[in-house]
């Protein structure tokens, strides 16, 4: 496991969520969506639904759920819990820590 830096704070709203691509290696990339609540947490999960092939950071926040744009699955962002259906697989979610101005996410 190795922390990286993702983004700065100021990239992400409270209330909203924004995708990133994180080079992890020369040929090894990750998409993540960071999340900012409205209450001014954040989260760190993959930036891919499990129901299919779309950026969750396309979707909508509900306060601190995600729900796909595509066909409205929900999921958790603290825990990666499915919430509502169709999708029935787990979200991958990564360890958030914020650091200054600085978000950084362990993978
Ligand atoms: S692709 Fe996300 S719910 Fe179907």
């Amino acid at each position: 496991m190795a922390e990286y830096r993702v983004c700065s704070t100021t990239d992400v709203a409270a209330g909203s969520v924004v995708g990133f691509e994180l080079h992890l290696a020369e040929d090894q990339k990750l998409a993540v969506a960071i999340i900012q609540s409205e209450k001014g947490n954040w989260f760190a999960t993959h930036n891919q639904c499990t129901h299919g092939r779309v950026k969750l950071s396309d979707g909508w926040l509900e306060e601190e759920t995600i729900e796909c744009s595509r066909h409205g699955a929900v999921f958790d962002l603290a825990s990666g819990d499915v919430m509502s259906l169709p999708a029935t697989q787990k979200l991958t979610t990564y360890p958030v820590r914020v650091d200054g101005d600085n978000v950084y996410i362990t993978v």
